[in-house]
């Protein structure tokens, strides 16, 4: 199937006319100029204020599905995605049965090829059954520590040493359970998880997984963690809440302000943005943690934690982009061209012959306000309601055809495949190292 798209493309800072003519998901061909030739389906964003991205990836989310479908499911989740522009999300393990065994991993693939919306991946948890045959799966991302899987030590050190064999990144969720303690009350959780828990997690990290592997701490909430991460070779994600949002916030909004690792006193916040917007961080990530409105009522000690982001945070960091807050650039590298290569996908979303066709098209001439009775989601929910952002979504592109219109899916140009078909495994972990954005 073949189709021609015009836009204007963010190409080294400026904004250029292009023409890429797709097809089966691969851009065949591409000038610059707005002029498709007759005899293709034709997609136009040539309005003002339109222009062409590469296609956002988010490495952390929680679609959930199989027993917990009614939190959040593969197809409301990645409907979510598409909304939020982006074009390809990695769905977390810890699930209801978890994703570390054959089967669940079958029945979770099969609900991606039936339902999803946009490219999926998903990164598997310990302790996993036959390690090497579930992470050689295309689907198959990366592997998931998550903090009690510390206390887990040989099945961490056999499951990285497969991660590192088939070049696929450990994603550690960085805080030490030795150092973690329940019972705070709503804001203050950065006490009961404190930057201890992350500190003394690192040292862990080093000495349980396998040198070979690549390591990626996700959600990291202070520059401490950052920057010893960083030292250590590891690349480093954080997420919008870290920055936008303070342990304050918690205070005020009780459960909705609940999430692991806890919201930071504001001094930390406030490090954080100077951290992202210098380019600190290899990634952006939503840790879209959806549960239900009900469970989200519960008492602050017995709700659980997580919050919503597909919908909101590239809104949010549009907004911040033009607001002069942060580099449009910057904000591209962080929510799409960084996670890719963290993920080791390549040719994603660039427009040159042989580029696979996944962008995401902003309009900088608009505005909304985050609506979650809106969302896509089934967790109609967030701290951001009411949040006015300068731009907004225009359309999500995945492979080739557009899967997000102006506000309105259009689930009959469905055509996901699982990230993994695009990743080169034996080279990526030098990869990931000798990229610019170490
Ligand atoms: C996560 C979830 O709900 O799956 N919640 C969260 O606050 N990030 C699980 C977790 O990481 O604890
Ligand atoms: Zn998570």
């Amino acid at each position: 199937m073949s189709v021609c798209v015009e836009a204007r493309a963010l190409l080294r800072g400026r904004v250029m006319p292009v023409t890429l003519v797709i097809e089966n998901g691969v851009v065949i061909e591409s000038w610059f100029g707005n002029s498709c030739p007759p005899g293709y389906e034709k997609f136009s964003f040539t309005r003002e204020g339109l222009v062409l991205l590469p296609g956002l990836i988010d490495l952390h989310v929680h679609l959930r599905g199989l027993n917990q479908s009614y939190k959040e499911d593969e197809y409301t989740g990645t409907a979510a995605a598409a909304a939020g522009g982006y074009t390809g999300v990695v769905d977390m393990p810890n699930t209801y049965p978890k994703i570390n065994t054959l089967s669940t991993l079958r029945s979770k693939v099969k609900a991606y090829e039936d339902k999803a919306l946009v490219n999926y991946g998903i990164h598997v948890g310990v302790p996993v059954e036959r390690a090497y045959e579930l992470l050689r799966s295309p689907v198959v991302m990366g592997l998931k520590i998550y903090p009690y899987d510390l206390y887990n030590a040989e099945s961490v050190r056999e499951a990285s040493r497969a991660a590192g064999m088939l070049g696929k990144p450990v994603i550690v969720h960085c805080e030490h359970p030795a150092a973690i303690r329940e019972g705070c009350r709503a804001g203050e959780r950065w006490i009961c998880r404190g930057l201890e828990a992350e500190k003394l997690c690192l040292r862990e990290v080093q000495r349980l997984i396998d040198p070979q592997a690549h390591v990626h701490v996700t959600h990291a909430t202070s520059p401490e963690l950052v920057y010893g991460a960083r030292s250590l070779g590891f690349t480093v994600d954080t997420c919008p809440h870290y920055f936008m949002l303070s342990s304050d916030d918690e205070r005020k909004l009780g459960c909705l302000g609940k999430v692991n690792p806890p919201l930071r006193p504001r001094s930390i916040a406030d490090k954080m943005l100077e951290l992202v917007v210098d380019g600190g961080v290899d990634a952006l990530v939503s840790d879209h943690a959806p549960h239900t409105v009900e469970e989200k009522n519960m008492g602050f000690d017995i709700c659980p934690a997580g919050m919503t982001g597909l919908e909101a945070y590239s809104r949010i960091m549009l907004d911040l982009a033009l607001r002069g807050l942060i580099r449009l650039e910057l904000m591209v590298k962080l929510m799409s061209t960084g996670p890719a290569r963290i993920l080791g996908i390549r040719r994603y979303g660039c427009i040159e012959n042989g580029c696979r066709a996944n962008y995401t098209i902003i309009n900088i001439k608009k505005g909304g306000v985050i609506r979650p009775c809106l969302f896509y989601s089934k967790a109609k929910y967030s701290p951001f309601e009411g949040y006015r952002h300068r731009g907004d979504i225009e359309a999500t592109i995945v492979n080739g055809l557009p899967i997000y219109l102006d506000g309105e899916l259009i689930p009959e140009n469905r055509l996901p495949v699982p990230l993994g078909e695009w990743t080169c495994s034996l080279r990526r972990r030098l990869w990931v190292l000798d990229s610019e954005t170490r």
